[in-house]
């Protein structure tokens, strides 16, 4: 496969690209930098009017699902499944400017471009956002091209929880984009996703492009321990029964589970609270959350056993009570082999360096992946910090994967 990567002398615009970055990361914006736009909060409401407004300014015909997915599809020349380009405007509360709004809005500089030159695609195309790809308030992650996907069902999802109590229905209804579109199966000629790598890689080596191969399975558990509140003083250690104490070996024991399981295994534990939190109680209760991730998916399932029993065995000794609530399970996904061949192509013609390699973070893309050729663009993360206010790659560096991006959806359209 060639890819013609026509008509040559079209570009994208790095200011513009840039200038949509920048007022899209105003809007949540951090004192000190980065942005906290928390799915369904009022922030990404205002994020989604914003990105929504831009589409309809550029021609789109703007629909939103019951999930909250919001698609702009632009006519082409015949009828049938659009090229899908898409990511999420979500982010987690240490959020930086890139993570997610880079994949829509360089969608969005894709159009522009096209407009711009007055130019017809024979398949449609369509700039979409996905609700909850984070997962950080609700889980699981991933939430509306999941649910789009059928990984998850919608009542499930409307259902789900959040940190802070609220459900996904009652957010989307309050922020306006309980919307009534079918939320239908996925019919996508293609998908195609431009993202920051989030990890070092790309930076480390000096590469400008990676063409991702996949994405490594993902698998989130909530543990949740109950013992007994008690005098910090007069309990002797043999009589406590220390939720926190329990939970605390259960997070220095998924450290320790990764480093022997090894190779591209890794643990974290990033939420850890005790009740009742005060320097002179014994916690009487504790959640903490295990995610895990790996590429090979019998070695991670075996992980979350491990860690599983551990936290049992851990509880029993302590006499405390134990629960474990799976939050997210994603299977290991590989990309289409034809569009990943076609994103390096693309990368090397444009004169790019270029390296295959599978993705540590999850994507709305492997959603996407069962059920239609699907395929992602990498630009280096500086010092490969991402999910950090700090998160940055060079203007230059976001144009040339929008760059690709525009060819790789031009191929795959057809320009007529
Ligand atoms: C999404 O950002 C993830 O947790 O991989
Ligand atoms: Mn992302
Ligand atoms: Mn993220």
């Amino acid at each position: 496969m060639r890819p013609s990567s026509r008509p040559a002398n079209l570009g994208i615009d790095p200011a513009r690209l840039m200038g949509r970055i920048e007022a899209l990361g105003r809007i949540g914006a951090l004192p000190g930098g980065g942005v906290s736009r928390l799915a369904l909060s009022e922030a990404d409401r205002q994020g989604r009017d914003c990105v929504a407004g831009w589409m309809r300014g550029l021609g789109l015909a703007v629909t939103v699902d019951r999930i909250g997915n919001v698609f702009g599809l632009r006519a082409g020349a015949e009828a049938g499944p659009p090229v899908v380009i898409g990511s999420h405007i979500d982010t987690v509360a240490t959020g930086g400017l890139y993570d997610g709004a880079l994949g829509v809005l360089a969608g969005l500089e894709v159009v522009n471009v096209l407009n711009d030159a007055a130019i017809r695609t024979r398949r449609p195309l369509a700039v979409a956002f996905f609700t909850n790809e984070e997962g950080a308030r609700f889980a699981p992650d991933m939430m509306g091209s999941g649910v789009l996907s059928g990984h998850l069902g919608l009542a499930e999802a409307l259902a789900a929880v959040g940190i802070d109590g609220a459900t996904v229905g009652d957010e989307l209804a309050r922020i306006g984009y309980a919307g009534d579109a079918p939320v239908g199966a996925i019919a996508a000629h293609c998908y195609l996703e431009l993202h920051i790598e989030q990890g070092p890689v790309l930076d480390a080596g000096g590469i400008a492009i990676g063409a991702v191969t996949g994405v490594q399975g993902i698998c989130w558990t909530e543990y949740r321990f109950q013992g007994q509140t008690n005098h910090a003083g007069t309990t002797p250690m043999a009589m406590r029964h220390d939720a926190g104490y329990v939970a605390a070996r259960v997070a220095v024991e998924a450290r320790r589970l990764a480093g022997e399981i090894g190779g591209v295994q890794v643990a974290t534990v990033g939420r850890l609270a005790v009740a009742p939190g005060l320097v002179n109680v014994v916690p009487g209760e504790a959640l903490l959350t295990a995610d895990l991730r790996n590429t090979d998916a019998a070695t991670l399932a075996a992980a979350d056993e491990r860690l599983r029993a551990f936290a049992a065995q851990a509880a029993a000794a302590e006499g405390v009570g134990f629960e474990a609530r799976p939050l997210a399970r994603f299977a290991p996904v590989a990309f289409d082999p034809e569009l990943v061949a076609l994103v390096e192509e693309t990368a090397r013609g444009l004169g790019h360096s270029v390296r295959r390699m599978p993705s540590g973070a999850g994507h709305d893309a492997q959603m996407f992946a069962p059920h239609c050729p699907a395929a992602m663009i990498f630009v280096p993360s500086r010092g490969g910090i991402s999910h950090n206010v700090t998160e940055h790659t060079d203007p230059a560096q976001l144009s040339a994967g929008a760059e690709v991006l525009l060819r790789v959806a031009l191929e795959k359209a057809g320009v007529v």
